[in-house]
């Protein structure tokens, strides 16, 4: 096991690239399984969960290669394999494998996802639209087993507009006979990246982005070559930490429009944030004020980075207000934070945060973003050396994390623990 030590108080400078989109590729991956031919899919991320991902594929008979930011897959010989246990345990994503492969091939047997366990995270809204495909669904001892004569399409209003949700009725109906309308869709931008690659592939999907999607069976879909859109939680992430630090960052490579909402919070806050076409600076400064946020469904403020935004109003002075209306309790990094020094108490969905400097502590990573919460506080303490444990988590969602640091002028590395 290792651990990420942080030597902070350098204010962070220069330019950092971000790459692809991890909640794109981990459903892009899955997409692959509806096409007769190869996908190639570029600008993915090199992270733990794609690996496992492709991992998966494989045990199914898919041929995949992966180099540098490319993927290669070719399903042609993929068949619907039972997946009660093994790696499908391992991410919250592998949700996506019941969509694709009952798309596909009308069953499949998967087990009910691991991932950040923040809270729980129900799927009765994916069951709830592979039931009105037409499938039947049992649980039998954890593993979800799906079985469908013919997917017939329909009219799917979600009670909640749940990114998984939508994206996994996509994949059934995809291939199912007729149209299917997705009410209350969730609006994220990965979930046009997915309805884009599904369309590349012979797909007829429309309104991804909007409330509604609308999605015309067809027959077969083919082979294509696909470029994912960039990760606006890795670029929320090193915008909050250029702030954080007091330093000046170009965050290239990204799609600004996505970032809209916390630069809006960063500018209200006092920090200068400059958007160019594809990219954006932030310049932080030696006061900030308060501010309150709410984490909503896109395009509010994400919840992906509530966390990381907890750590940057500890430096703000006076008191905020973070709430989260996505999900009801994803605090776990607010006592790591009140160990590093920070005055936070958590009041139901919201965490009351004032303003104070923080130390070095030894603190541990409870799930992905927690551990990035953890990160850029470290990287405002002005002596002494921050341990973070749980490094494993972090890596799930943030590639080339120390080279970008180091890149940037941090003074952080990893320790075998
Ligand atoms: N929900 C239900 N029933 C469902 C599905 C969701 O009640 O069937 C609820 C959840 O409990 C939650 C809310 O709806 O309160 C939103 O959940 P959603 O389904 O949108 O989340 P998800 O698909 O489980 C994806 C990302 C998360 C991200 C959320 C929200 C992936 C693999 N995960 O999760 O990413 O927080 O959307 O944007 O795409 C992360 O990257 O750290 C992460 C957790």
């Amino acid at each position: 096991m290792e651990k990420l030590m942080i030597s902070g108080g350098r204010p962070l400078r220069g330019t950092v690239t971000i790459s692809g989109a991890k909640n794109s590729a981990i459903a892009l991956i899955p997409a692959a399984i509806l096409a007769e031919s190869e996908v190639v899919l570029d600008n993915l991320p090199h992270l733990s969960d794609v690996a496992v991902y492709s991992e998966i594929l494989e045990e199914l008979g898919a041929r995949v290669s992966w180099e540098e930011s490319q993927m290669r897959i070719d399903p042609s010989n993929i068949r619907s394999i039972p997946m009660p246990n093994g790696p499908v345990k391992m991410l919250r994503a592998s949700y996506y494998m019941m969509g694709a492969l009952l798309g596909r091939f009308n069953e499949a047997i998967i087990g009910l996802p691991g991932g950040c366990n923040f809270e729980p995270r129900p799927i009765d809204q994916h069951i709830k639209g592979f039931e009105a495909l037409g499938a039947t669904v049992t649980n039998e001892h954890g593993a979800i087993h799906l079985k469908a004569t013919e997917l017939r399409g329909a009219k799917i209003y979600l009670d909640v507009s749940s990114v998984g949700a939508t994206i996994n009725i996509m994949l059934a109906a995809t291939r199912a006979k007729g149209l299917t309308t997705i009410e209350n869709a969730a609006k994220e931008p990965e979930i046009i990246d997915v309805a884009t690659l599904l369309n590349s592939m012979g797909a007829s999907i429309k309104g991804a982005g909007t409330e509604t999607i609308r999605i015309e069976g067809v027959k077969e879909l083919k082979g294509c070559r696909h470029s994912i859109i960039p990760d606006r939680i890795q670029a929320g992430t090193y915008m909050i930490a250029a702030a954080a630090t007091r330093g000046d960052v170009m965050i290239d490579g990204i799609i600004p429009k996505h970032l809209e909402a916390l630069t809006a919070k960063l500018l209200e806050m006092g920090v200068s944030v400059e958007e160019l076409d594809e990219s954006i600076r932030v310049i932080g400064t030696s006061r900030y004020e308060h501010v309150d946020v709410k984490a909503l469904v896109y395009p509010g403020f994400p919840t992906d980075i509530q966390s990381p935004m907890t750590s940057l109003l500890t430096q703000a002075e006076g008191v905020s207000v973070l709430s989260d209306f996505v999900y009801s309790n994803r605090f776990k990094h607010v006592p790591e934070l009140v160990r590093m020094g920070a005055k936070i108490r958590v009041e139901g969905r919201s965490a009351i945060i004032e303003g104070s400097s923080l130390n070095a502590a030894k603190v541990k990573a409870a799930d992905l973003r927690a551990g990035a919460a953890l990160v850029v506080a470290g990287l405002t303490v002005e002596s002494g050396v921050t341990e973070i444990s749980g490094v494993e988590l972090i890596d799930r969602g943030y590639d080339n994390l120390v080279t970008n640091l180091r890149m940037l002028g941090a003074d952080v590395w990893r320790q075998v623990e």
